[in-house]
């Protein structure tokens, strides 16, 4: 089987995507294993955060298990330099095939942001792994339903908004996987060193996901 299409189902089959979104690049390793305590074994650490590529290298095979990505890759220099540091899949806000051909090129999967059916389709038909519905929560569950009839062979990751009270819902209206940030890396708590908190909150995502594929 060919290496994205590994990756990709081990992302389908984990069903949830953490995002690391910081304004400083300390305790980004802290927040990643205490992320993956919680049951999250696919991480992406998005390249708006400062050292986001040092932090990605660092963690790469270092936290058993954990499957590294980069988010928000706008552009193919930044893809390449995310896959030299070890980065396992990529993740776009937008559709950027330039970022999707260059991951392909180098065996790594990329999931591709998209808002219209449209442009779902177009990241689809141009051979994204999978397709980021964003900004999820701003057009709802419901929203995604809606596409994801018409559409059924496209594996659809909302993304933006998410929680634990939320992505049960997106889950049973047609989603492959979810993907979560904010709500998720709580600021306040990394601020104060309260990983536990993460972790808390990654066990009851992950929860929230396996309760609606099998209630
Ligand atoms: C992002 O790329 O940061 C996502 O949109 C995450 O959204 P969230 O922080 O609302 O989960």
């Amino acid at each position: 089987m060919h290496g994205t299409t590994v990756l990709r189902s081990v992302i389908m089959k984990k069903s949830v995507i953490g995002i690391i979104r910081a304004n400083q690049s300390g305790e980004l390793f802290n927040v990643a294993q205490a992320l993956h305590e919680g049951g999250l074994s696919c991480i992406e650490i998005t390249m708006t955060t400062p050292g986001a590529l040092r932090a990605i290298e660092e963690a790469v095979g270092k936290i058993d298990g954990v499957i590294m990505g980069a988010g928000t890759v706008l552009d193919a220099p930044t893809a390449r330099q995310a896959i030299l540091a070890g980065a396992q899949f990529l993740v776009t806000p937008t559709v950027k095939l330039d970022v999707l051909e260059m991951a392909h090129r180098y065996g790594v999967p990329a999931i591709i942001g998209a808002m219209t059916p449209t442009e779902i389709l177009t990241a689809w038909e141009a051979g994204a792994d999978m397709v980021k519905v964003f900004p999820a929560s701003t057009l709802g569950p419901k929203y995604l339903q809606e596409v994801h009839g018409p559409l059924p062979q496209i594996p659809l990751v909302p993304t933006g908004g998410i929680t634990a009270d939320n992505a049960g819902e997106f889950i049973r209206a047609g989603a492959a996987a979810v993907c979560a940030g904010s709500w998720l890396v709580d600021k306040q708590a990394v601020a104060e060193g309260h990983y536990e908190v993460l972790t808390e909150r990654a066990r009851r995502l992950v929860e929230a996901v396996r309760k609606a594929r099998n209630p």
